[in-house]
This record gives structure tokens, sequence and C-alpha cells, in this order.
């Protein structure tokens, strides 16, 4: 079959050329972006993943290449050799990075043609992310979808050769495996060959990499794929991709400071940016006192004040009633923002109750009043106590929520996020990075009645706390830290249990019983017993990070081939129904509800 490339090998990308390139003859393979005729000279942009490059079909220059031209529409895929030629006065494009030049095409080959694309290739166009989803091929020459893609290899290249240098080794681990739980649901697949056996995909690597420290390999790494099955939001999919690493004989302070140098590293390496370690540090507590939430965003400050003290009799009661029953009534003082609406005001009410607030107090200061609906009710001591700890000044807008901590502390925590979005109170420049360390290592889950990890079983309790593992779990911390960037959980990670009865004291208080942990973790307890290393790690939502290197909204902006928010990708129709043969093989049955 005759190869209908012949010899023509690309000699450039259309990104790079410039004027020091004049004069040059170039090879180059790409897409039509544009094609514009003036007056019988035709003029394309010639696109390739770097770049656009405008090329020339003159009839005057070239007869026949010009003849040829002619058929040629947006998406045609195209070989062209010509000269590089800088543009006539009046023809440079200040705005295209190759707006100096143009290539005279000397040979023109029609590699493809193409159907008329369902949207234009261009940044910024309107269309459904649907019908984006559904074309993701086409989708992906756009330039700044491409331009994250290169960035997510830069990243990765740059994470790689940091931890190659730090004596990191990558190694692969499973994906056919057991439960690692990590707080989701587990995908299973079935197991043909054992019938009624299914096996997990893995959530993290977690059991294998401290599998690994027993093993022996005491710095280990992996850039690799998670599998969870759980609602999914801008910054989740259901399969993600983390750099995971574990450290055998470390500390808190080693892993942070491995993982210091490599957002340093990173930041400098992709956007050429100076980040300043060691990064901030904040306990857990002081983070939903001060911000409401376990990853604040610190690029802006409107902090929670706690005034329960000051309000547990007043004559509001709404606040005083909660206080009563053991609950807090905290402030958020937007500052200077007294000008919302009562609108926006109602806005704001309707968005706390996102997070089950029952309601959304407020006051405006103004010039010698206070502007509430519920300022009535505070004698003056409390007045005076109020205004001093919330610092209530002109002009400010102070809001109140009363109810049960967590609800009370997601609430205004996720409003103080949004207010600083409409008040354009965050720098988009800046990268603020902090570290959230003391979490509790276990909360209560309500609905089942028993204690779960807030991080997963296998992080260590603080030492000074195991005293409490029996009798008052939810005082004991554990040796966990999460790494926050401008109020995203970027990554997190532990110091290990290493010692088998510890392990199987917290699998009590999660409340496994023996045959249960045995059944489920049986593997590790006797690998902890064999000769386990203290070691400790932690796992960078990969995706996550190139997006805020991005400068991105959601993760599916630098991810390939994304996943929609019903777990389903666009392009292929997965998942998609199995044949009854598939499923006979498999000993299943599927039982519609
Ligand atoms: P964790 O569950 O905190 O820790 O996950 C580590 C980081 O992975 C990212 N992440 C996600 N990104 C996209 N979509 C998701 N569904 C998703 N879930 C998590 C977050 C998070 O900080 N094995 C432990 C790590 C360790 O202890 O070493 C773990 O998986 O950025
Ligand atoms: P009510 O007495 O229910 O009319 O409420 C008076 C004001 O208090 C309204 O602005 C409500 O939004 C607000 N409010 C009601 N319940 C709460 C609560 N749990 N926390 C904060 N504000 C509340």
């Amino acid at each position: 079959m005759a190869d209908i490339l012949g010899n023509m090998r690309k000699t450039h990308n259309c990104g790079e050329l410039g004027i020091e390139d004049v004069g040059k003859e170039v090879i180059l393979m790409g897409w039509v972006q544009r094609r514009r005729d003036h007056g019988g000279v035709i003029f394309v942009d010639f696109r390739d993943r770097e770049g656009l490059t405008q090329i020339v079909f003159n009839p005057e220059e070239n007869q026949a290449v010009h003849e040829k031209a002619h058929v040629i529409r947006s998406e045609f895929v195209l070989g062209v050799r010509g000269i590089i030629r800088k543009r006539p006065e009046g023809m440079i494009n200040p705005k295209m990075k190759t707006g100096m030049i143009e290539v005279m095409v000397t040979e023109l080959k029609i590699l493809n043609t193409a159907q008329t694309p369902p949207f234009q290739i261009e940044d910024g166009i309107e269309v459904s992310e649907t019908i984006r989803l559904q074309n993701r091929h086409i989708d992906l020459r756009r330039p700044k979808l491409s331009e994250n893609i290169i960035t997510r290899h830069k990243t990765s290249l740059t994470v790689r050769n940091y931890l190659n240098k730090h004596g990191f080794l990558d190694i692969e681990t499973p994906f056919l495996t057991k439960s690692t739980p990590e707080g989701a649901r587990d995908y299973l697949v079935p197991s043909r060959v054992n019938e009624g056996c299914f096996f997990a995909l893995p959530q993290s690597p977690q059991l294998f990499k401290q599998l690994l420290m027993i093993g022996g390999f005491d710095r280990y790494y992996q850039i690799v794929r998670c599998f969870r099955d759980e609602d999914l939001r801008a910054d989740r999919q259901p399969e993600f991709t983390q750099i995971d690493l574990e450290m055998s004989f470390v500390g808190e302070e080693d892993i942070m400071a491995i993982a210091e140098g490599m957002m340093e590293i990173v930041f400098k390496e992709v956007l050429g940016k100076d980040v300043k370690i060691p990064f901030n540090r904040l306990t857990y507590d002081v983070a939903m006192d001060k911000y409401g939430l376990d990853k604040p965003d610190l690029r802006f400050g409107l902090e929670l004040t706690d005034i329960s003290d000051i309000v547990k009799n007043t004559g509001f009661k709404v606040f005083a009633d909660v206080v009563k029953k053991g609950g807090m009534v905290k402030a958020l003082n937007a500052k200077g923002c007294a000008d919302f609406s009562r609108k926006e005001i109602d806005d704001f009410t309707t968005f706390v109750a996102i997070y089950k607030a029952k309601g959304l107090a407020w006051i405006k200061v103004k010039e010698n009043e206070w502007q509430s609906p519920i300022a009535k009710f505070f004698s003056d001591d409390e007045k005076e106590m109020m205004a001093k700890k919330i610092n209530m000044e002109k002009d400010d807008l102070v809001l109140f929520v009363a109810d049960r901590p967590q609800i009370v502390n997601e609430a205004l925590g996720n409003l103080r996020n949004l207010i600083a979005e409409k008040k354009n109170l965050i720098d988009r420049n800046e990268f603020n990075f902090v570290w959230v360390t003391h979490f509790p290592l276990f909360e209560y889950d309500e609905a089942e009645q028993r204690y779960t990890s807030v991080h997963h079983p296998f992080t260590a309790p603080m030492e000074d706390d195991y005293q409490n593992l029996s009798d008052n779990p939810l005082a004991v911390k554990s040796r966990a830290y999460d790494l926050v960037l401008n109020g995203s959980e970027i990554g997190g990670g532990s110091i290990r249990i290493h010692d088998r009865e510890i392990q199987e004291k917290i699998f009590s208080v999660l409340k496994m019983d023996k045959a249960e942990y045995e059944n489920k973790f049986g593997f590790l307890l006797s690998a902890l017993e064999s000769g386990a290393p203290p070691h400790g790690g932690m796992a960078f939502g990969f995706d996550r990070l190139v997006m805020l290197l991005c400068g991105q909204p959601s993760i599916r902006d630098v991810i390939a081939f994304p996943k929609t928010q019903r777990a389903g990708c666009l392009l292929t129709d997965a998942p998609s129904k199995a044949t009854p043969e598939q499923l006979n093989e498999l000993s299943l049955r599927v039982v519609t509800q």
C-alpha cells in the first residue's frame, strides 16, 4: 500500500517558529484551524499541539499547490513543505506567538479530510461540557486544554526527577486487589475463575506501600491511579491520580520536608514561581475555630469568632437554646461588607441551608447603631462584649449561625469562601500553602452509630493519647497531616502504626471484631509481626495539584478523558451493560429494583 506520507517528515512544531527561522525550509504536520481566501491568496492558520503558524498558498508563487489548496477546510489534516518568510508590514499579528512569520507553501499533502467539527477549536467558546466530553478527541485540540495536558506531563516529570534524586524507587502495586478503605465505596471486579468472588480496585495503594516498607524498600513512590465510588464534585473523580510516597525510619518532619521540597521544585519548573518553604502550619483545632474548615483558604482574612459564652443567656432564644443544648454560636465578620443587600443576605441564608444551618442571623454595623432583625434581643452588656470580641466596626456585616459545631463550622466556613469570592478578596496569583496537623483520629458516625477513622485505620495515634483509646476515642489525636493549597486539600498522609497490638486496638475501636479484621486485614497484621520498620508517608492529589498549577476550576480540565458527575464516560458510553454470556461466565445475575 502506498504510504500517504511518502518521505515527508515533520521538521518543526507550528508553535515554535519565529523571526530567527526566516529563510529556512520546514515541513509541518497538523490541522487546519481556519482558512481565509484573500483575493486569490489562501491563508491558513495551521495548528499542532504546540500552537499556530500561518501558512500561505499564493498562485503567483506556486500555481499547482494553490490549486490543490482550494478543497481544504477546517480540521483537514495536512503535511506542508515551505519556506519561512517575514510577514509583510501590516500583516504582522502581535497576538500570535508566530505572528512575525508565515510559511510560503511549496508542497501540500492532504493527509485526511474532516467533518465540520461540532464546535470551534478555540478557547472561551460557548459550548456545553456534555458536547465537549462527547467529542473529547476534538476538545483536546483546544489550546488551553492541550496546554493543561502538557503541564500535567511537565509536573509528573519534575516529580519523578525530584523523587529519584532523593532515593525513591517507583514500584507498581496491584489494581486487582482487596479493599483498601479510604472512606469511599469500592469498585468491585468479579472474578470468573473464583465464582462469587470479587476484587476491589484500590482506593489507594495504602496497604501495599506499607508492605513495601516491611519488604525493605525504604523509599517508595508511584504516580498511580486510585478508584473511589463516591459523590463527585469539581475536584473529585471516580478514578484519579495520586503522587503516592512512603518512607521508613522517619517522623512527620522528614515527610513534610520532602513534600515541601517537591512543591518548591514543581512550582519553579512548571510556573517559574518561587514558593516560600517551610509552609505555615495550623492545628486542626485552630483551623476549625478560625476558619470552620480543615482546608482553610488563607489568601484572605474573614475569621470566625465563637460567641457561645456571650450569648448563652441572651434574650434571643435561638442562640441561648442552642448553647444550652451543647451547641455553639459563631460569627463571621465580613469586614466592610455592610453594602450587601437584603436579597444577597437571603441568598446567603439559602446557601448555608445546604450545610443544614437552620438560619443566618445578621447585623450591619452603621454609624451609631446596628441594623439587624435580632439586635433588639441583646442587652447592652452583650452588645458591648460582642462588638469587642468580633471586632465590629462601621460598615461591617456580621453573620451568625447557631447549631451543632459541625453544622456551624461547615456553614460559616463555606460562606466565608463565598463572600471572599463575591468581594474579590482573593489574589489569583498567590499560592498559599498550609499544613493542617493534629487531626482527631476518629469521628463519630451518627448514622452507623460507631466511630470511623478521620483518615484511614492505619494512621498512628499520638503516643500521649494511647490511654484514651478505650475510654475517650474522640479525644485521641492522630499523627496525620494534610497539605492545603488555596483552600484545596492537595495531599495528606501520616505516620503509620507498625505494631500489631495497636493496630488491633484501632480495629476494635472501629467496631470490627477479631474475625472481621482477621478476614479483611490478616495479611497486614501478620506482616506487622515480621519486623515492620517505623514508617509514614503521604499522597498528593495529582489532578488537584495540576488543576491549581493550570489555574483551572475543575480537575476535569486537566484529565485527558475525565468522567461526568454521574461517573460515566460520554465519549465511549461507559459503563455499559454486559451481555448475558458475560454475566453467565461470571456467575452473575442482574436484578433490577
Ligand atoms: P487521601 O484519601 O487523603 O489519602 O488522598 C490523598 C489525596 O488524593 C486526592 N483525592 C482525590 N482527588 C480526586 N478525586 C478524588 N475522588 C480524590 N480523593 C482524594 C486529595 C487527597 O488529599 N493513602 C492515603 C495517603 C497516605 O496516608 O499516604 C490517601 O489516599 O488531594
Ligand atoms: P426567627 O426568630 O426564626 O424569625 O429568626 C430570626 C433571625 O434569626 C432570622 O434572620 C433567622 O435567619 C435567624 N436564625 C434562625 N435560626 C438560626 C440559627 N440556628 N442560627 C443563626 N440564625 C438563625
